[in-house]
C-alpha cells in the first residue's frame, strides 16, 4: 500500500436504492463475504432499504461491513406517516445515512432546507451523514455547476449546529445527476476539480475541520473506472449504485480500491 497523503480513511458505499428484499440482501452479504473475507484500512458501507436493515445489522455484527440508510426524517418522532427517524435508524444498527440524494430531490421534492434539517438531526443523533450534491445536465450546460454545488452544500451546512461543525463524521458525495445510472461517468479530472471546489467551500464554513471531511464521487462508477476517481487527492472514495447490486462486482470495487492503497 502506498503511504496515504491524508489521514482520511477511504470509504466505499453501496447505495442499493429500491432494490433487494431482506432475504436477497442476506444472500448478497453471504456471497460477498466468501469473496472478501476482511478489509483493513478502509470503510465499506451498505446503504440498504429500511426493511432489510434489522436483518443486515444482525448479520454484519462487528465485521468490517457497516450499515447505512438511504433517507430519514429530521424529527425524532411525530405525525409523519411513512417516515423513519434517526433514533429508529440508530436502534436498527445504522451508522451512516444518505441525505439529499438527487433522486429524492427530483422525485420527492426534497429541498435544500429539508437537507439542512436532516443534516442537523443526523449529526445530533450520532449518525454519519452522507450529503449528496450535484448538478443536472441543464445546469452543467449553463455553466452553473459551481453555483449549484455552493447552494446545495452551504444551504445544507447551514443546518449544522456549531458544536457539530468540527466533527469528523460528515461525508459529502459529489454525484452529477447526468452521470447517475447513465453509464456515462464524469471524467476523473472533472470530478477532481468539483471535489477540490467542494473542499474549498468546506474550508470557508468549517475551517480546519474541512480536511477531515471525506468526499466521494458517485455516478456510473464501475470496476473499470473506480481508481480513476479514488486516485484523486480530494476524492476519498465512491458512492455506487448499479455496480453495488451484484456481490461479485461490488467485491471487485472493494479490491480495486484496496490494491490501489485507497488512492490510485
Ligand atoms: P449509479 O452508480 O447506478 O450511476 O448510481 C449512482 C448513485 O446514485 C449512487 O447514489
Amino acid at each position: 500500500m502506498k503511504v496515504m497523503e491524508t489521514s482520511r480513511r477511504p470509504l466505499l458505499a453501496a447505495n442499493w436504492k429500491m432494490h433487494k428484499t431482506a432475504a436477497e440482501a442476506e444472500g448478497f452479504i453471504n456471497r460477498f463475504r466468501q469473496n472478501v473475507a476482511d478489509v483493513k484500512g478502509m470503510d465499506v458501507v451498505i446503504c440498504a432499504p429500511f426493511t432489510a436493515l434489522h436483518r443486515l445489522a444482525a448479520l454484519l455484527g462487528a465485521g468490517f461491513l457497516q450499515l447505512g440508510a438511504q433517507n430519514m426524517h429530521w424529527d425524532k418522532d411525530g405525525p409523519f406517516t411513512g417516515e423513519i427517524s434517526a433514533p429508529m435508524l440508530k436502534e436498527a444498527g445504522v451508522r451512516y445515512v444518505l441525505i439529499g440524494h438527487s433522486e429524492r430531490r427530483m422525485h420527492f421534492a426534497e429541498t435544500v432546507e429539508m437537507t439542512a434539517r436532516k443534516l442537523n438531526a443526523a449529526s445530533h443523533f450520532g449518525l454519519q451523514p452522507v450529503l449528496c450534491i450535484g448538478e443536472n445536465e441543464k445546469q452543467r450546460q449553463d455553466g452553473r455547476t459551481e453555483a449549484v454545488l455552493r447552494e446545495q452544500l452551504l444551504g445544507a451546512l447551514d443546518g449544522l449546529a456549531e458544536r457539530d461543525k468540527g466533527e469528523a463524521g460528515l461525508v459529502i458525495a459529489y454525484e452529477p445527476v447526468w452521470a447517475i445510472g447513465t453509464g456515462t461517468p464524469a471524467r476523473g479530472e472533472d470530478a477532481a476539480i468539483a471535489a477540490s471546489f467542494i473542499r474549498s467551500l468546506l474550508r470557508q464554513t468549517l475551517g480546519e475541520a474541512a480536511a477531515k471531511v471525506r468526499i466521494l464521487y458517485g455516478g456510473s462508477v464501475g470496476p473499470e473506472n473506480i481508481t480513476d476517481f479514488t486516485g484523486r487527492p480530494d476524492i476519498d472514495g465512491a458512492l455506487v449504485g448499479g455496480s453495488s447490486l451484484k456481490d461479485e462486482v461490488f467485491a471487485e470495487l472493494v479490491k480495486a480500491v484496496l490494491s490501489s492503497g485507497g488512492r490510485g
